[in-house]
């Protein structure tokens, strides 16, 4: 949800802007902007509504000379995308600029008061309160003024913040969104995510809620609320940028759904650390699974696998359900969080709900260092990679894979023989070579895309442990197409939505070999008599399914368990086939962001 970047150094900051925005475009697209400090000491700040290469094409035109500045990449939430609401903002007196990704609660008291004081307001936003409240206090020295001012701020908020009066030095401060502030030579800079800097340093420090910055171009401070000063531990960033980049693909969702045998077996070697005695662990009498969207689904499988394996029982909740629920936890129960970026707001109030009640919580996150990961009693991390695309891919197979082998981790410490962990794992470990083979036919795949012209409409179904996987292929489809798709358990299909079926509303079936095949069968049969097309993900082999099925996808055997897997790949190939031919911008679909760090 919006993106920040801020330089201060011996370059210039345009470019440094602007490269650092576009990996940042993921966070939100509807609008963006840069405020630089020029060499005569004023101000200039550019803004653009839409993507950000709209911007790109003003500051193609334009010189500008400096050594300090910030931008932003917005995800709208107060006010409609214009180029009054991006950002950066300016103080009234145009002195002071000012980006901030998060929402302040309390911005129309806030705006009243300031109002009265004679502050006139240009934008709808929650942000401009901030400029200006700034600009009602600053003493000369910007870094105490934004120290004094903070308290009075209630929400979430990563800022930059710069003035023309003080020409070295960018503030920066953080309660509740991410920032992360690179250390480069005679030069420092900082970023919602760590992609946007990594080509200047990877050297960088994670800014922690209740934390501000001064940054000059040769050094950078740290101090908590009350001014004192704070030692941060500094921190390699291992991967590269090729990482994050699209290597060849149209689009980074197509990349990171062929990323996928590698991101499960990266994911296979990753550590468990988490800070739980074997007792603890042994004493676990329930588990809570809380997640949002994709990796919600993921909970699912995960309560599939945790409850068959070991007894246990699981809730999977909606992160934002289960923080306002006043959930029944205890403190024998395990929470874990299940989240790629590592700062979905609703996940990390999950995480510190769970805390409230004494549980232990642990996270399955991909970005290393993020919010979850480091307030979480420890954190088994994805080893997928930076995943750009808007649309999940590769990190919920990773997710799946920690959550197989989370089983088996925790199977070892409560009973489960050796030779059941081994064929948990060794089942995983063969997964890479089978959705290699399903990535082999993704031209095969793609012509199933036929069945989706000019439907409006779509219904995927499946059983047991792919149920989940039913409702995340019907997501994938409906948020990268546009198309409308419902996931069901197959078994309820009858109980209602059967009544939407007809030759212009196609059901994907998951129909693969599992001891529900003939009950999905019969369901299949069942949309096949209203005149229901079907495409049926089924097993190799199956040579029935071409009977009953108008289209078949076939994907290679594997044991029930691991099923999700591989099912899920031809959904995602799919998804992102159709969504092509409709021509939408599949990385960045309308209305979404990859990071959802707003509530
Ligand atoms: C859908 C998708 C979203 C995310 C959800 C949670 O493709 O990506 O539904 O899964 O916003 O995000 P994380 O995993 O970052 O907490």
């Amino acid at each position: 949800m919006c993106g920040i970047v801020g330089y201060i150094g011996k370059r210039e900051p345009k470019g440094i802007l602007y490269d650092g925005l576009a990996k940042l475009e993921y966070r939100g697209y509807d609008s963006a902007g840069i405020s630089i400090l020029e060499e005569d000491g004023a101000i200039n700040t550019q803004k653009s509504v839409g993507k950000l290469v709209n911007l790109g094409n003003i500051l193609g035109g334009l010189e500008m000379k400096g050594h300090l500045g910030i931008g932003h990449t917005r995800w709208a939430t107060h006010g409609k995308p214009s180029t009054v609401n991006s950002h950066p903002h300016l103080s009234g007196d145009g002195r002071i600029s000012l980006v901030h990704n998060g929402i302040i609660e309390n911005y129309a008291e806030l705006r009243e008061e300031l109002k009265a004081k004679g502050h006139i307001f240009l934008s709808e936003t929650d942000t401009e309160v901030i400029v200006h409240l700034i600009e009602e206090h600053y003493n000369g020295d910007l870094f105490d003024t934004v120290k004094r001012i903070i308290p009075m701020l209630d929400g979430a908020y990563a800022i930059g913040v710069f003035t023309q009066d003080e020409p070295e030095r960018l503030i920066t401060a953080r309660k509740g969104s991410p920032l992360v502030i690179g250390l480069g030579e005679g030069e420092n800079l900082i970023a919602s995510d760590i992609p946007a800097i990594l080509e200047h340093t990877n050297k960088v420090i994670f800014l922690d809620d209740g934390e501000l910055a001064e940054l000059t171009r040769d050094e950078v401070k740290i101090y908590d609320l009350e001014g004192t000063p704070k030692e941060k531990e500094i921190t390699e960033i291992t991967w590269s940028l090729e990482a994050s980049e699209k290597g060849g693909y149209d689009h980074f969702m197509l990349k990171e759904i062929f990323e996928q045998p590698k991101a499960i077996n990266d994911t296979l070697k990753a550590n468990i650390e988490i800070d739980l005695t074997d007792k603890e662990i042994e004493d676990i009498s329930r588990i809570h699974i809380v997640a949002c969207g994709t990796s919600w689904h993921a909970g699912l499988v995960g309560k599939a696998i945790i409850e068959q394996e070991l007894r246990i029982p699981v809730e999977v909740e909606v992160a934002s359900e289960f923080r306002y629920k006043n959930p029944i936890v205890t403190d024998k129960d395990l929470v874990i969080l299940i989240s790629q970026s590592g700062e979905t707001a609703d996940t990390l109030a999950g995480l510190r709900e769970a805390k409230k009640h004494g549980a232990k919580a642990i996270g399955i996150i991909n970005v290393v260092g993020s919010t979850i990961s480091r307030e979480a009693d420890g954190t088994f991390y994805t080893n997928a990679g930076p995943e750009i695309g808007v649309a999940s891919t590769k990190a919920f197979v990773a997710q799946l894979t920690a959550l197989y082998k989370f089983t088996a981790f925790l199977g070892r410490k409560r009973g489960m023989s050796q030779e059941r962990a081994d064929y948990i794992l060794d089942g995983v470990a063969q997964l890479p070579s089978k959705v290699e083979a399903i990535l082999d036919e993704a031209e095969h795949i793609k012509n199933k895309k036929e069945m989706f012209v000019g439907v409006n409409s779509t219904m995927f179904i499946g059983r047991g442990i792919n149920t989940a996987i039913a409702l995340e292929g019907a997501l994938k489809l409906k948020e990268i197409s546009y198309i409308h798709a419902e996931g069901y358990a197959s078994g309820e299909l009858k109980h209602g939505p059967i009544a939407l079926i007809d030759d212009m509303c196609p059901t994907v079936a998951i129909a693969t070999k599992s001891a529900v095949y003939e009950k999905t069968k019969s369901n299949i049969e069942e949309v096949r008599a209203r005149s229901g097309e079907v495409l049926t993900i089924a097993t190799v082999g199956d040579a029935e399914a071409k009977n009953y099925s108008s289209e078949v996808i076939f994907v290679p055997e594997v044991d029930e368990l691991f099923s999700p897997v591989i099912n899920v790949i031809p959904l995602q190939i799919l998804s992102y086939y159709v969504a092509v031919d409709r021509g939408v911008d599949v990385d960045k679909p309308r209305n979404l962001a990859k990071s959802v760090t707003v509530e």
